[in-house]
């Protein structure tokens, strides 16, 4: 099996899958939505109680049993493969309606390098969005298919450097800016009787397993790459310290824009892909900083849309006899295949079920539920049924650190998992 070249490959391979789409624009959309700054209390607590715990699980598993999920799956147990399977399907249809999104990332890119203003409707309502969304799709799959350190760890090693860099210089700017405070207020000013409603702790662990791709296996393969020097402790603290930053500064540099501009604080794509653009044309330089912050997305979006795939081919690899080259292939056709009826919803296809995008019905749905269902069954398997020494092995903290943060796995987390899951079955 082969290995990240280093500590650093393997934390920005980590941070590429982390920070996506979801930080930059989910992330401030469920802020607003969700009692503003009071909506960071219940944030921070998911992430640390929650979120942290199951990415020490991952990938002190993924390291332990150096294998992909599937076969990790079956090492507890070979009833329990179906369920790495149940995973690798999930991940695959986010996969697919991703690129979709990536794609759109990557045509608003070269709009704006081409001076080309194109609205959103008009875009959607041509092919474009199908041929950005195949280059996407083909562009991941022969990453992936270069393999761990060729492939992954090189594309990383030159994005993510490159992404903070953009986003940086975008929060130096939003600084400037006359919309910066009451944006920020926006953004941060607490209603804290928003604590009361249960939705929003809910929606807060939502984001945080989304944000951090933690629950999907993901960290599971990369960990099975890692080297056994590394300490897995300090390496997600830098991860997830990197991913909440990004999505806190691309919040303020958003929410500064929006209100500089009179725009509407409006979240989703709209924000994106209408409100956005509006925005750059306005302001001095604006090609310059809107093909920088569509870059920043892409470069995103793609490093997030490799680590699904791999976990993916990874599986395929591991428990069949097919190569690489070939296992990418096939993975990247079915992505596709999968992800064409998305696509085709927007664009002039315009496909849609009962009025409703297909798109936008794959991520309420899939997209909603599957991850606290993988989440779940990764922490249920994983500590109830393998070995308890996995954690003690590979996290080095004291004795009663680990008996808290087995408490939190073994109880807290599964428990939290059934109560997000329930709540999002009754409002399908
Ligand atoms: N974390 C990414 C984001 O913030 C998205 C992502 C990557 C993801 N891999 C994932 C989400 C696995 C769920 C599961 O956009």
């Amino acid at each position: 099996m082969e290995r990240w070249s280093s500590r650093t490959g393997f934390i920005l391979a980590a941070i590429g899958s982390a920070v996506g789409i979801g930080n930059i624009w989910r992330f401030s959309s469920v802020v607003g939505q969700n009692g503003g700054g009071a909506f960071l209390i219940p944030y921070f607590l998911a992430v640390l109680l929650f979120a942290v715990p199951l990415m020490l699980l991952e990938m002190a598993v993924g390291r332990h049993l150096r294998a992909d999920v599937v076969s990790c799956f079956g090492r507890a147990g070979e009833r329990f493969k179906i369920f790495g399977w149940l995973i690798c399907l999930i991940l695959l249809v986010i996969l697919s309606y991703y690129l979709v999104i990536t794609g759109w990332t990557l045509a608003y890119l070269v709009f704006s390098l081409l001076d080309l203003k194109i609205a959103f409707s008009l875009f959607t309502s041509s092919m474009q969005p199908v041929a950005c969304f195949l280059i996407s799709a083909i562009v991941t799959g022969a990453i992936v298919c270069l393999g761990v350190r060729r492939g992954i760890e090189k594309i990383v090693s030159t994005l993510i450097p490159f992404a903070f860099v953009i986003l940086l210089i975008l929060v130096l700017f939003s600084i400037t800016l006359p919309g910066f405070h009451p944006g920020m207020s926006f953004f941060l000013s607490p209603d804290f009787s928003m604590l009361a409603r249960p939705g929003v702790w809910s929606a807060a662990l939502g984001q945080a397993f989304f944000s951090l791709s933690v629950g999907m296996g993901i960290l599971i393969t990369y960990g099975a790459y890692l080297d056994d020097e590394t300490d897995i402790l300090q390496s997600a603290l830098v991860i997830t310290i990197a991913d909440l930053a990004v999505a806190m500064l691309a919040g303020a540099s958003i929410f500064s824009l929006v209100f500089t501009f009179g725009l509407e604080p409006t979240a989703g794509s709209e924000l994106a892909f209408t409100t956005l653009p509006g925005g750059f044309e306005l302001m001095p330089h604006g090609r310059a900083f809107a093909a920088a912050f569509f870059a920043l997305l892409f470069s995103a979006a793609l490093t997030s849309a490799i680590s699904m795939l791999e976990v993916n081919v990874a599986a395929i690899m591991g428990e069949t006899s097919m190569s690489r080259t070939k296992a990418s292939i096939l993975l990247t056709m079915t992505g596709i295949l999968i992800g064409l009826p998305s696509c085709l919803s927007y664009s002039s296809v315009d496909l849609n079920l009962d009025g409703s995008k297909i798109l936008d019905l794959m991520d309420e749905t899939l997209g909603t539920i599957g991850l606290p269902v993988a989440a779940f069954l990764i922490a249920f398997v994983f500590r109830w049924f393998t070995d308890n020494d996995v954690l003690s092995h590979e996290v080095h903290i004291t004795e009663s650190q680990l008996r808290l943060l087995s408490l939190l796995i073994n109880y807290a987390i599964p428990v939290a998992l059934l109560i997000v899951m329930v709540s999002r079955f009754i409002d399908l």
